[in-house]
């Protein structure tokens, strides 16, 4: 057996799998944001560790064999939020997590002092205020006395994995999202650092996401119940495990995952290909190598606002079964998904969603499909980008609640104009870490036997010819809004 560990936003999400990749056990333990102001958005680390031992300890108690059978253990991390610790790796305050917004003026400040193309050039991502740089400024210049103490940074799953082993490292695949990663010279940049006046030792010691990092801490076998022997992978970034975990293992290979957020995620073999930052370009959690990857922000957020707000007593089933009866294009309605402002393409956070086309015929089903589209059209600027970059795409493998509904399969299949496929079982981030601690324990020679051994492709959607050229015209109004509607909002 392995476990994948997916520390999340809302939850820590743990799954035992087995050589066969089967789940045969899963916990979830769920911890509070901290939010003291609009826009922030914290956590407190010392809960990571907590509910995950605890959910160690509930995994340990319900199996069924002996815990030397467990042999690996790695984990999958959300994105860019800030931990601080002091000289004697103390926390010394409450992580800020990749949704907190509070740095545009440091997102400016980087550009200014390290130069836009330059910053782009070497990390190969822009200056986002959800990712890690903007943050450690952040705090350099609101909390001196804070900051004056900070001795090193680690991301969120770094530090859980800090506790459980005692060991301090960083993996590749999240260090890309910290603005501070030479991407595809996969080390730190000294360049950087010295033009924003930040020691480099604040930088952790970088690794990949299948090395095996130490053993679990004694007190930490006490309390989970896990035996000594099982080995300590380092583990990825979510979007990386998320690859992993549903065989983004090779070129060609894209996937689209809806969830309250919506990407689009594409293998990239090398890492210097110049996107000039449309897109995130990360690095993997396979060996050497990359992703793209695109974001929208309000995905299926839209969804549940629609249903929040309009049909608040109607189940999601309910709601989604009356989109079969109407047409592509929803009868004229468009829907704009910029509830919370947009990242890919626009990476901007002011901007706000709209309807536009309403007429007296339309009924709340028109406005269902519509908000589907919408979000697909969103999503379908990322596969623009690539696309314009030489990228094929055929194939996208469709991920997360969006892969749940055949009508909004087929959408996907018209709008991206390509074979939609859905998994037979997916289980997110927390399988591609399990797979990292398969590969990492020597299960099998390669991510992608693993891959070939655990995953299982289910249904294929294929695109209606009809559909995508009615879709590729509505595209094209659907990329006028945002432009004709920047300056009113
Ligand atoms: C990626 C990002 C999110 C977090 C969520 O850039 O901000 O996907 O990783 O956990």
């Amino acid at each position: 057996y392995v476990i994948g560990v997916d520390l999340g936003t809302s939850a820590v999400k743990l799954l035992l799998v087995n050589q066969n990749g089967n789940v045969t056990q899963e916990v979830s333990k769920s911890y509070p944001l901290i939010q003291e102001k609009t826009g922030y958005s914290e956590q407190d680390p010392e809960q990571w560790v907590e509910q995950t031992v605890a959910g160690l300890s509930e995994l340990l108690q319900e199996f069924e064999g002996d815990a030397q059978d467990i042999e690996g253990i790695s984990f999958s991390g959300q994105m860019h939020g800030l931990v601080l610790l002091d000289d004697e790796n103390q926390v010394l305050r409450n992580a800020i997590l990749w949704n907190d917004t509070r740095t545009t003026p440091q997102c400016k400040e980087i550009y200014e002092k390290v130069g836009r193309e330059r910053f782009i050039d070497i990390t190969k991502n822009m200056a986002l205020e959800g990712f890690t740089l903007p943050k450690i400024l952040w705090v350099k210049e609101n909390e001196p006395e804070v900051f004056n103490q900070a001795r090193l940074f680690l991301l969120p799953k770094d530090y859980l994995r800090y506790r459980l082993t005692g060991q301090l490292h960083m993996d590749y695949s999240d260090a890309a999202g910290t603005s501070l990663l030479d991407v595809s010279a996969k080390q730190w940049s000294k360049e950087i650092c010295d033009l924003l006046d930040l020691d480099i030792s604040i930088c952790p010691d970088l690794v990949n996401s299948y090395d095996d990092v130490g053993s679990l801490l004694p007190d930490i076998v006490q309390e989970t119940g896990l035996a000594p022997t099982t080995m300590v992978f380092a583990g990825g970034a979510d979007n990386a495990c998320g690859a992993v975990g549903s065989g983004i293992l090779s070129p060609g290979k894209t996937f689209c995952s809806i969830g309250t957020s919506g990407v689009v995620l594409s293998y990239e073999e090398t890492g210097d290909k110049d996107y000039e930052g449309k897109v995130h370009y990360f690095n993997h959690g396979a060996p050497d190598a990359y992703y793209t990857m695109g974001v929208t922000l309000s995905a299926g957020h839209s969804l549940t606002w629609f249903k929040d707000v309009f049909a608040e007593k109607e189940d999601f089933d309910t709601l989604l079964s009356e989109v079969s009866t109407v047409p592509v294009g929803s009868n004229g309605l468009l829907f704009t998904p910029y509830l919370v402002g947009e990242r890919t393409p626009h990476a901007d956070a002011t901007i706000r969603a709209s309807f536009i086309g309403m007429d007296s015929s339309h009924r709340r089903k028109h406005f269902v499909r519509a908000v589907l589209e919408g979000i697909t059209f969103s999503l379908n600027e990322s596969i623009d980008i690539l696309r314009k970059n030489d990228k094929q795409i055929d194939t996208i493998y469709s991920i997360g609640g969006g892969a749940k509904n055949k009508e909004w399969l087929q959408i996907q299949a018209d709008i991206f104009d390509a074979n939609i496929v859905k998994l037979a079982s997916e289980q997110g981030p927390g399988m591609g870490a399990a797979m990292l601690a398969a590969f990492g324990s020597g299960w099998f020679d390669s991510l992608q036997d693993c891959a070939n051994e655990f995953l299982e492709e289910a249904e294929v959607y294929e695109p209606i010819k009809e559909n995508v050229e009615k879709y590729k015209q509505l595209f094209e109004s659907y990329k006028k809004v945002y432009r004709d509607t920047s300056e009113i909002n």
